[in-house]
Order: C-alpha cells, then structure tokens, then sequence
C-alpha cells in the first residue's frame, strides 16, 4: 500500500518551478518523479496549474485518496484515484502537473517494490525487445527560441542505427555538425528551450544546412540518417493562414508546401503539419505522403483517446506523439497508444520543451516498443533520457 505521498516544487530547465513527486510504499517501495512542461502546449491539452497551486490542490483532494488506499503497483488504481479526486476531464482541479507527477511516482515504485526496472514493470513480461529510435532536434525556433526559424523542429532521424546508443551518437554529431556549418557561414546561433540551435535563417537555409550536416554524418557512421520536422502549425496558423516570415500559405498551399518537403528532403516525420483543429488537412497530406513518412499529430490529439478516435476515422495521421502530461496519468497514456496500435498508428514518445531530469519517457518508449522516442540531442534535461535508454539497451 502507499503509506506516503509528498509533493515540493523543483525547477524545470527552462528555471520554471515544476512539480516533484515521492511516493512510498508500506512494504519500502520509492518512487520519484517531476512534471514537465510545454511552451507550444495545444489547445486540447490537460491543464497544467502553476505549480504551488497544483501542489495544495493535490495533497488537499488527491493525496487522501491514495495514502493508505492504493496499492503503487496498481496503476489503474492509482490514476483511478487521481481522476476521482480531479472530478474534471482535464485535471484542472489538481492540476495536470500534479496528477502526472504523482502517476509517473507510483509506477517507480511500483517497480521498486518488484526490484524490476520501470520499462518491465510498464511492460510486463511479454513486452517486445525492439527499441526506440531518438528523434534528435537540432534546429529549432518557433516558440522555442526568438527570431529563428518558423518551423519549430529540425530533427535528425537515425533510422539506420544499429543501436540506441549509435542513434543517440549520431544525432549528437548531427548536431555538431550543425554548429560547424553555421560557423563555417558566419552565422551566430543561441540554442533553444529543447537544446537546438535556434539562428536568424530562413527555413529554407535551415533545410539546406541540416541536410548538409546530415549527409557529413551519414558518411563517417556508414548508416541511414534521414530528416524529420515538428512544424507545429498551430502556432503559425491565425484563423485563415499559415503565416511564415517571408510568406503565407493557405491551407492547400500549406499542404502543397508540405508535401513538397516530405519529397525533396525524404522526411522520415513530420509532425503537426497542420492547425490542430484541421483534421480534413492532416487526412489530405497523410493521403498523400505515404507510408515511407510518418504523418504525427500532437497538438491534434493530445494524447487524448477522443481526439485519436476522431482522427482515425477520417484517417487523419499515421502515427500519434505521446506526452504523458496532455493527459495527466499514465493509464490515459497507455490507452492512446494502445488505440493507436490496433488501428496502425505507430505512437512517438516525447518529452517537453520544459523539462527534468526524469527519465520516465525513456522507461515508456521501451515499455510500450515505440518506434521512436524525440527527446532531444544534448544538454543535461535531455541527456538525462538518452543515456537512460544506453544504460537500458546496455542491460536488457
Ligand atoms: P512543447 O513543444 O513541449 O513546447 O509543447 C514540443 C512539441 O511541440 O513537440
Ligand atoms: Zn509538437
């Protein structure tokens, strides 16, 4: 049984106060765990409440429901607790925050208790043994970095990596070689909220430079790189069009510009190509892309069964990113990827561009054998989650 809950503020990366969870079991079970945080969150999202008021939330209406009441190996029961408590759909009485933070603490513990690692405890035995390819972001702008590129991710996309960790390699090289060409151009470059360098260039020089620094990789690791892209529309969309810097583009000329990236560049992804309320738009490009793509929604489901639902319908993507804070628990989280599995989409785990040094997400990637994990390249929030998935490959 959990006999203790215990709620704090901890800082995210971004130097924002986020919440940090323990929960502890009668038999000695621990677990920790901290919420992250988006800047491009989408509309349909759980809420996030700031921190402090989440936390008094929390322990006022949730922690008494599981102290002495739950057991952590139960997840079900947990996150049935904290929905309970909430009373809301979107957690905005506890806070999504809180609730996903005391979820994520439960399942530690819970393995803990079973001396198992979390990616077995969340798996179960008859997990798969395929592992995440990382997404690594290395350009960047949107609302992660001033005065860069409208296209919030540029990504690195090691497909052809034989391992993990010659995934995680590759992309930290891709992301050198970034710095080097922006260097060799005399272009200065801040990095941004996820790590990636954020430079005042058109999106089209973007293209150019990550295109270069991928194939500078591809030839030293000997293994297929391809690109992938999060445009995150929603931020660029007013109402009527989609409003990049030197242009805008109406949304068959967004989808016709789209498509045209996916050709020219062979993008493995592209994520929320389109507003995340255009579910005829994202069907339209999905249709026209093919399977050689993945077509993700994340603002446009949010993880969120519903959403998925009425995406699948109209056959809206081919593949769902996961962010376990959209939705507050990690059973809701488990529901969208197994949605998303039994009708085809293939379910991308992803971090936030706040975050902790958690690594929660390596843990569910493994867990639920996605095929993919966007955590970023580098800096220590990031590290975090692509040295946990080494240190899980190594000891699998
Ligand atoms: P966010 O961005 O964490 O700021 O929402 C990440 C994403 O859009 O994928
Ligand atoms: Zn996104």
């Amino acid at each position: 049984l959990v006999t203790e809950v215990r709620l704090r503020r901890v800082l995210d990366s971004r130097g924002n106060p986020t919440v940090e969870a323990e929960v502890t079991t009668e038999s000695g079970g621990f677990g920790r765990a901290a919420a992250p945080s988006g800047a491009s969150t989408g509309e349909y999202e759980a809420i996030e409440l700031p921190a402090e008021e989440a936390i008094a939330a929390a322990r006022e209406r949730a922690v008494p429901r599981i102290e002495g009441q739950v057991y952590a190996g139960d997840q079900r029961g947990v996150d049935a607790a904290l929905r309970g408590a909430d009373g809301t759909p979107d957690f905005s009485a506890i806070g999504a925050n809180s609730a996903v933070a005391v979820s994520m603490a439960a399942a530690k513990a819970g393995a803990d208790m079973l001396g198992a690692p979390l990616y077995q405890h969340l798996g179960g035995a008859f997990r798969g043994d395929s592992f995440p390819t990382p997404l690594g972001n290395v350009v960047g702008g949107g609302e992660h970095a001033a005065d860069a590129t409208d296209i919030q991710e540029f990504l690195a996309a090691p497909v052809g990596a034989p391992s993990v960790a010659d995934a995680v390699f590759a992309n930290a090289a891709v992301h050198a070689a970034v710095a080097d060409l922006l260097a060799e151009r005399d272009i200065p470059a801040a990095k941004g909220d996820e790590g990636a360098w954020a430079p005042a260039v058109a999106d089209e020089e973007a293209f150019a430079i990550v295109a270069k620094a991928i194939d500078r990789v591809e030839d030293e690791v000997g293994f297929d790189i391809r690109m992938g892209l999060d445009v995150a529309a929603a931020e660029l969309y007013d109402g009527e069009r989609y409003v990049y810097a030197d242009t805008e583009r109406t949304t068959d000329e967004q989808i016709d510009y789209i498509a045209g990236l996916v050709e020219d560049y062979d993008l493995a992804y592209v994520e929320d190509p389109l507003d995340e309320d255009d579910y005829e738009g994202f069907a339209a490009l999905t249709d026209r892309v093919g399977s050689r793509t993945l077509v993700c929604g994340d603002d446009l489901f949010v993880t969120n069964t519903t959403r998925l639902r009425e995406g699948i319908e109209v056959g809206a993507a081919n593949s769902i990113l996961v962010k376990p804070n959209q939705i507050g628990t990690l059973s809701d989280t488990f529901d969208a990827i197994e949605l998303a599995r039994a009708n085809g989409y293939d379910p991308v785990v992803s971090h936030r561009s706040g975050e902790t040094e958690d690594t929660t997400i390596a843990h569910l990637a493994v867990a639920t054998d996605a095929p993919f994990i966007k955590t970023g390249a580098v800096g220590g929030e990031r590290t975090a989650k692509l040295n946990e998935l080494i240190r899980i490959e190594a000891n699998a």
